[in-house]
């Protein structure tokens, strides 16, 4: 009989009153939100709304003019390079995979402080110990069979669909056994049924690794957050215009407005900003 997981608690990530400011044009304004332990946020909105710059204020990369954040309960400045060692992982807009490494290899240079040595010992072969290497090796297989990819394992990235490399890159997430990630726009680019597929994997996230794995998700794709996230934050020029289960929002005319008034329909997916 294996052993019952270890719980992990989720991170209880939190803005108030963040603004960004790029020179003249506000992007976003005042915009408080919660992504309480092992719950599913999503973060909508039309293109231009400023999704993509609360995920970079979230993620280090785009400081706030005002406003904090904390995680659990404590004062957070975001920075890129501390987030895994926080717990928290990311995928971005793009796909962002090594050229130069399989997929495999990608997958375990995700995992962190051993992701370090799992780049080097890719890049210039430094030696690790069998034992931690077997160890990531079989991991980031298991990662990319759950993910329906592992066939591609010594495959180089360039040479796969780009459903595919988003998997892989969703795989590298993951490997650093993340207590919240955060995905920006993984629908972009996907079809029908590849966003069926996400929506169930993303479903399942906060229970795997054994415990409570918060979830952002920053997405243009209305069906897919309405599918799988708990909780909802409508942003519209810069500003929280919503909030609520996705019902709520759903239902609000002010969310309605919003997407009818914007130059892309909810529906037409995949191709958000
Ligand atoms: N680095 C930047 N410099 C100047 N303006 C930016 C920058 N990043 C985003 N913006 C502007 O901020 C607004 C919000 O953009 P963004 O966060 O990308 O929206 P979304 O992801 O919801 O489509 C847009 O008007 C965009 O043009
Ligand atoms: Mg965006």
């Amino acid at each position: 009989m294996s052993p019952p997981p270890t719980p992990v608690d989720g991170i209880d990530l939190a803005l108030y009153g963040v603004g960004v400011r790029f020179g003249g044009l506000v992007a976003l304004d005042d915009v408080s939100l919660r992504v309480p332990p092992g719950r599913i946020v999503g973060v909508i909105g039309p293109n231009g709304a400023g999704k993509t710059t609360l995920f970079n204020v979230v993620c280090g990369f785009v400081p706030p003019t005002s406003g904090s954040l904390t995680l659990d309960g404590r004062p957070f400045r975001p920075r890129p390079h501390r987030l895994t060692r926080l717990g928290i992982a990311r995928t971005l807009q793009g796909v962002g995979l090594f050229p130069g490494l399989t997929v495999l290899e990608n997958v375990v240079a995700g995992a962190s402080h051993a992701a370090r040595a799992g780049f080097a010992t890719a890049l210039f072969g430094l030696p690790r110990s069998d034992r931690d290497e077997r160890r990531l090796r079989r991991e980031a297989l298991d990662l990319l069979a759950e993910l329906g990819v592992a066939a591609h394992a010594g495959a180089a990235p360039a040479t796969l669909p780009y459903a595919v490399r988003k998997r892989v890159a969703l795989a590298r997430a993951l490997i650093a056994r993340p207590r919240l990630l955060l995905l920006d726009e993984p629908a972009g680019g996907l079809g029908a049924d590849d966003v069926a597929e996400l929506a169930e994997l993303v479903r399942t996230l906060p229970e795997r690794a054994g415990g409570a794995c918060s979830v952002m998700l920053v997405e243009h794709h209305m069906d897919l957050v309405m599918s799988v996230c708990q909780e909802l934050v409508v942003l519209d020029f810069g500003r929280v215009i919503a909030a609520g289960t996705p019902d709520e929002v759903r239902d609000d005319p002010v969310v309605t407005e919003a997407y009818l008034g914007a130059d892309v329909p909810a529906e037409a997916a995949g191709a958000g900003s």
